[in-house]
């Protein structure tokens, strides 16, 4: 059984972007899917002296076993200011530190959500274009606008987003 790591990046305790990403893992056939809490790994903020002085810390090694141990992730990203959140950064950051390729040519699935209509896809957008140079197979895409409004409890509302959602989780699928 493929293994799946489903990660919000956001350290919000109610993640919507968490929330989707551990739905949309879940629409996989037959995969084992292990949500990922960024609180889970709560990290000094990235600096070189910090890192000359201590090292780089457990937290970040821990975070890159994960990577290491799946055969896909399913990243939901939080848009702060048109970027990633700094939670995210940050631990990316470190685990940069550890060896070259972030996620291990890990197949990726890359989402966003914001309760806005743009749907975190300034965020996507540079996701796109900076994982496969962290390392990360991207192999899908998609940004949900308004979340309250198109995701309840059983998941995607509109049917229009919803089979374009399946058609990337589907070459996801493929690339697992
Ligand atoms: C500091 C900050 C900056 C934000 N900037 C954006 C933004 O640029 N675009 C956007 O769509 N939403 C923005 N938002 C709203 C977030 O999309 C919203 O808080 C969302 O719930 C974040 O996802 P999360 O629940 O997974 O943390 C921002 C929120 C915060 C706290």
């Amino acid at each position: 059984m493929k293994k799946v790591l489903a990660i919000g990046g956001s350290s919000s305790r109610n993640s919507i972007n968490k929330r989707f990403a551990t739905w949309a893992a879940n629409e996989l056939a037959g995969a084992e899917i292990q949500e990922v809490d960024l609180n889970d790994f709560e990290l000094p903020l990235y600096s070189i002296d910090k890192e000359t002085e201590n090292g780089i810390p457990q937290e970040a090694h821990d975070f890159k076993s994960l990577i290491k141990e799946s055969d896909g992730v399913v990243l939901s990203l939080a848009e702060h200011n048109g970027s990633f959140s700094a939670a995210f950064k940050n631990i990316t950051d470190w685990v940069s530190r550890i060896e070259k390729g972030t996620w291990a040519d890990t197949p990726m699935l890359l989402l966003a959500t914001s309760p806005g209509g743009r749907g975190g896809q300034g965020v996507l957008e540079s996701a796109k274009s900076i994982m496969p140079h962290q390392g990360a197979k991207v192999a899908g895409a998609f940004s949900l606008p308004s979340f309250g409004s198109n995701f309840d409890d059983s998941g995607i509302v509109d049917a229009g987003l919803k089979s374009s959602f399946e058609e990337q989780l589907k070459a996801f699928e493929q690339a697992l």
